[in-house]
């Protein structure tokens, strides 16, 4: 039985979907704290550089795999495959990259439970439920499977909804939300005592560190995370656009959104630190570097927002929301992956594959739960620090090796007949093929 596909109603659904996938903790808390760690703007220069040269031509290989394929991640590698062993490849690939998105969620949804129950506290506190708000902060196992199974019931009640009912509808309310709040908080920390400093710290580059291979390797890892690619999610969302959709441009307009997201992320939170220090909250660690982590996330900026009376609740209160909401538009991506592939592949019901799929992870939450202290940072590395990049490194070559450099160019031009004479198009075949696998690779390579 064919089963029939969901697909984005409008571009801006689109939009709003894929940036609303890419922007997420990656953005507000991965990036502005490692760029307090790698010297500043210095940081910025090279993301910005490795995004757009290497992360941004990767993520559109992704897209136009889905958009070509029209189908999950492992069927969509296999329309372009012409031989037995290309079909096998393509296998690996695709379920690979899916189970790298599942294996990233298991991980997120915990850390996503944290900022729900960050957020719950103020609230807890206000009503005078004191004893509740102590225990969502303290309380750290049943904490953790509270929130986690919250988090991960939030997602799946989404992604029951399908596409246009559930990711697009959900993405196109909450991203404004998201947009908003950051913009409301960095105006409130820009008001108080210390914020200029810490834009200086933000902003002013050591240049000398620009070719740090710890540095380089920081950044490309960073860009990869954050637009999502390696984990089949950017595959699918392609999958879903529309043939006359121009594909293109749609793809450069969520690379921008990313950049811009994670740059006023940074306009937030290293002024934040800077006004805690002025508060006398302590900001850098014992070695002279500044907390970052989830030192700065729970002890750092909390304890910025207890020096703020009652207005620090609703300023935390605001700020947890904004961190959960940004988890939730990229937890419902992860969760894709996995669920388009059993409903395509497996002929199973949307919604019974979606549970299925949502308690299986959970499942593996909890096992990360029970053993935190180790299995948090081996799930997380493994997934973001060797599957992703391998994974994206090998869609490239998917694309510049075996599909056909026709009909690539023949999908690129769909919805959009000018692009192909474009300079830019005519080589990015050649430099998908070359270019990108070799350069991550090497960054890769260095990082071991
Ligand atoms: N891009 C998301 C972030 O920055 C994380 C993510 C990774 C989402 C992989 C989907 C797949 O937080």
């Amino acid at each position: 039985m064919a089963v029939s596909r969901g697909e984005f109603s409008s571009r801006l659904g689109f939009i709003m979907a894929a940036a609303g996938s890419a922007v997420g903790l990656g953005n507000i808390w991965g990036f502005p704290t490692q760029t307090a760690s790698n010297g500043g703007a210095a940081f910025v220069l090279v993301y910005l550089f490795l995004a757009f040269t290497l992360a941004y031509p990767a993520f559109m290989a992704e897209l136009l795999i889905g958009r070509y394929g029209q189908a999950n991640a492992v069927t969509s590698l296999q329309k372009m495959s012409r031989t037995l062993f290309h079909k096998r490849f393509a296998f690996f690939v695709g379920f690979s990259g899916i189970v790298c998105a599942a294996l990233i969620l298991s991980f997120y949804g915990i850390i996503a439970g944290w900022m729900m129950s960050y957020a719950i506290e103020p609230v807890l506190t206000i009503t005078g439920i004191n004893s509740g708000a102590e225990w969502v902060i303290t309380q750290s196992l049943p904490r953790n499977i509270l929130f986690t199974g919250l988090f991960m019931f939030l997602t799946i009640f989404i992604i029951r909804r399908g596409v246009e009912d559930g990711i697009e509808k959900w993405s196109k309310r909450l991203m404004p939300m998201l947009i908003t709040l950051l913009i409301l908080l960095i105006a409130y920390v820009f008001t108080l005592e210390g914020a200029d400093e810490g834009l200086l710290a933000y902003l002013s580059p050591d240049i000398s560190r620009v070719l740090e291979p710890g540095l380089l390797i920081s950044a490309l890892g960073q860009a990869f995370f954050s637009l999502s690619l390696g984990t089949s999610v950017m595959v699918i969302y392609g999958s879903y656009i529309s043939k006359k959709e121009n594909l293109v441009t749609l793809g450069a307009q969520v690379t921008l959104i990313d950049v811009s997201i994670a740059f006023l992320a940074g306009l937030l939170i290293i002024p934040a630190m800077y006004v805690a220090q002025a508060q006398g909250v302590a900001i850098f660690a014992e070695d002279g570097s500044l907390i970052s982590g989830s030192g700065l996330v729970f002890t750092v900026l909390p304890a910025l927002f207890n020096t703020m009376g009652s207005g620090g609740l609703f300023v935390g209160f605001a700020f947890f929301v904004l961190m959960s909401i940004a988890a939730l538009t990229s937890s419902i991506s992860m969760l894709e992956g996995p669920v388009s592939y059993i409903v395509e592949r497996h002929d199973v019901e949307r919604k019974k594959a979606t549970t299925f799929v949502g308690i299986i992870i959970f499942l593996i939450s909890l096992a990360i739960i029970s053993n935190i202290g180790v299995m948090l940072d081996f799930v997380a590395i493994l997934a973001t620090q060797y599957g992703q990049p391998i994974i994206a490194m090998l869609c490239c070559i998917f694309v510049g090796w075996i599909w056909h450099r026709n009909e690539i160019l023949q999908e690129i031009q769909q919805g959009n007949e000018h692009v192909g004479s474009s300079f830019f198009w005519k080589i990015w075949p050649w430099y998908t093929k070359f270019v990108c696998p070799t350069a991550i690779a090497i960054v890769f390579i260095h990082s071991l």
